[in-house]
């Protein structure tokens, strides 16, 4: 379903509608939405299985600016039996101000849809990754958990748990401190989310990010994650767009 987005709104000083799954079929209504509310960006997604909706955006301006895989994990498979070695706890009230400098750092020019669209300020790009940590960190429908991981007493590295249902839980937003990264705080964020997740009942982790992401999709399938599936993600600027 296509809605405003009064965040991207915020961010970015334009009138922004966000569809997270249109087909070719509900696209013509999706279009007509953006035309009667003023919407200048629509920031839409389709199943990448389906070409036909992918092209019907082609066609109605809207520009390609990721492929989004999400990975699944089934809890009540057996885990990975050893301890890493660096400590993983949920975050304290004092760490915010920490979690937002790691997002800070390890999200500068990163390769999401919004750093994609040459629109777009680079750097209201990159704070929309460290807002998105903060606000995280404090408002239950961003995140039902927050995990920090430490290294030598600092936190290096964060990631966000958020709850859909008793059964499925999310990794949504994850990051670890370019200055201290390829030393395995990630796996040891991943595996201490999955015994987070199975400790509070949820018989599935689900997690996504671009495909071009080698880094995390290694450390996903090592702990027993499957891809599922995946979406393009569009932009379409109506200013740009063919008249319909
Ligand atoms: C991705 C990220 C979280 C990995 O953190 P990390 O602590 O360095 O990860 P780990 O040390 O646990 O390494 C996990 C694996 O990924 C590999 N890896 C890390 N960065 C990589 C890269 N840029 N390209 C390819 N592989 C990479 C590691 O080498 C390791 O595999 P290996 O055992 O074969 O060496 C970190 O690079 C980061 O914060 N990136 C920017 C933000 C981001 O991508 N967040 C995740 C969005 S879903």
């Amino acid at each position: 379903m296509v809605s405003l987005s009064a965040l991207d709104r915020e961010r970015f000083g334009v009138v922004t509608a966000r569809d997270p799954s249109f087909t070719a079929e509900s696209l013509a209504g999706v279009l007509r939405f953006c035309a009667e509310h003023g919407v200048q960006m629509l920031i839409a997604r389709c199943a990448a299985e389906d070409l036909r909706a992918a092209q019907a955006m082609e066609a109605a301006g809207g520009r390609i600016m990721d492929t989004l895989v999400y990975y699944a994990r089934v809890l009540d498979r057996p885990f990975p039996d050893d301890r890493p070695a660096t400590p993983v706890r949920a975050l304290r009230t004092e760490d915010v101000p920490a979690v937002r400098r790691v997002a800070t750092e390890s999200f500068r020019g990163y390769f999401g849809h919004y750093h994609a669209d040459p629109r777009l300020d680079r750097a209201r790009c990159d704070e929309t990754y460290a807002s998105w940590a903060e606000r995280s960190c404090v408002d239950v429908t961003a995140a039902s958990k927050v995990l920090v991981a430490e290294h030598e007493g600092r936190v290096a590295g964060f990631l966000t748990l958020l709850a859909h249902g008793p059964e499925e839980q999310e990794i949504v937003l994850n990051g670890v401190d370019p200055a201290v990264q390829r030393h395995g705080i990630y796996r040891a964020l991943v595996l201490a989310a999955m015994h987070e997740a199975r400790g509070a009942g949820a018989r599935r982790l689900i997690v996504s990010t671009q495909l071009i992401n080698l880094g995390v999709q290694k450390t996903w399938t090592r702990l027993g994650f499957e891809l599922a599936r995946s979406y393009y993600t569009f932009h379409r600027w109506a200013d740009a767009a063919p008249a319909s």
